[in-house]
């Protein structure tokens, strides 16, 4: 996918249902998105009548890693006049760079005044936050502040993890393999490590969200690619040539995502907006097996790459010492 102008790109979704498992793929263009067409120049400004009929869309974070890759690939359908975009920003954000079309407005989570949160998002139908990791918990007063939300279609919090499971104490290999009829795979983590607890904070805003009748978008993601390939806390050393594998990895695909090829997903699922409340994606651009890594470090090196045993003792070893380093998909 092309990296300034994502207004025609193209990205596979896999919707994946809560509730039974069962999948639709989607492979609509952005340029689909509901919206207003014009013939020849468009306006300068947006007549009333129009823009009161736009679908409004919210930004949380347009300055993380993931928040600036979405702002990139919603701006084209601003400036095609599909969408109307408001930034979220916090009080002391960079904003200099967003052009007069993009409406900014403050929101102090950290407040904790729902006032000033619900004045934030007044007149919003599709909220996407993008927060980072460590402020997933104060998106709590953003559900709040959605609870009974007149024109919200729905809220879309930050999650972007890969498909993940809470692994129970009654998970066995057998449970593992279960979902043999699913296309999206499945890895179990564990919810009561402290270094993984930053997943069951994310599972927490969307019980919240449930609970209080929020309507809900679940976006999951593979692993961030820039991460999987830039750092080594995944198992891959490129540079040295080495791969850590657990138990089977060679042969189990690693799902793995670009974040403009997520950004993309996220605009083309704007283009049904009213068809989000309530389901899980989740947007996978590749999907290599240990052994596909493993030719590609050998194409890149000219020999094979060395292959470390990662054992679950390691795994859970290195998880109570505080290190993310060899923490290959699981
Ligand atoms: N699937 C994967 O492999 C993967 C990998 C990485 C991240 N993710 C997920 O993607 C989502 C976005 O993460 P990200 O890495 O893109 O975010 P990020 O780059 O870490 O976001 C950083 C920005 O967040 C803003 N911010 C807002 N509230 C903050 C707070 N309380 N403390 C610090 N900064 C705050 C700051 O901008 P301002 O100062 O302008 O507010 C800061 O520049 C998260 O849900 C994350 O878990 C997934």
């Amino acid at each position: 996918m092309s990296g300034s102008d994502h207004s025609d790109a193209h990205a596979d979704i896999t919707e994946l249902d809560g509730s039974n498992g069962t999948r639709n793929s989607h492979s609509n263009s952005a340029s689909d998105c509901e919206g207003f067409s014009f013939v020849g120049s468009p306006p300068n400004t947006i007549p009333h009548a129009i823009r009161s009929r736009m679908l409004t869309v919210a930004l949380v974070n347009h300055n993380g890693r993931l928040g600036r890759a979405i702002y990139a690939a919603l701006l084209p359908l601003v400036q095609h006049f599909r969408i109307a975009l408001v930034v979220l920003h916090r009080p002391d954000s960079d904003i200099s760079s967003i052009p007069p079309e993009v409406e900014t407005r403050a929101l102090d989570l950290d407040r904790g005044d729902l006032a000033h949160v619900r004045t934030a998002v007044q007149g919003i139908h599709v909220v996407i936050s993008a927060l980072p990791l460590q402020a997933i918990s104060s998106q709590k007063i953003l559900v709040e502040a959605l609870t009974s939300h007149p024109t919200l279609l729905t809220f879309i919090p930050s999650d972007f993890a890969p498909p993940w499971q809470a692994e129970t104490e009654n998970d066995d290999d057998e449970d593992v393999h279960n979902d043999e009829d699913e296309d999206v795979p499945h890895r179990f983590y564990r919810p009561h490590h402290p270094q993984l607890q930053f997943l069951v904070a994310k599972e927490r805003i969307a019980q919240m969200a449930r609970a209080r009748g929020v309507p809900l978008t679940i976006v999951r993601s593979g692993v961030f690619v820039h991460r999987f390939l830039g750092s080594r806390s995944w198992g891959i050393d490129v540079r040295a040539n080495r791969m850590a594998v657990y138990d089977g990895a060679m042969s189990k695909e690693w799902p793995l995502t670009t974040i403009e090829y997520l950004a993309a997903s996220l605009c083309q699922l704007l283009s049904h907006p009213s068809k989000l409340p309530n389901r899980t994606f989740t947007s996978i651009q590749f999907l290599p097996t240990g052994d596909d890594l493993a030719r590609i470090l050998s194409a890149l090196h000219g020999r094979a790459p060395k292959l470390e045993a990662f054992t679950d003792a390691e795994y859970t070893r290195d998880l109570d010492r505080g290190s993310t380093r060899y923490s290959p998909p699981r």
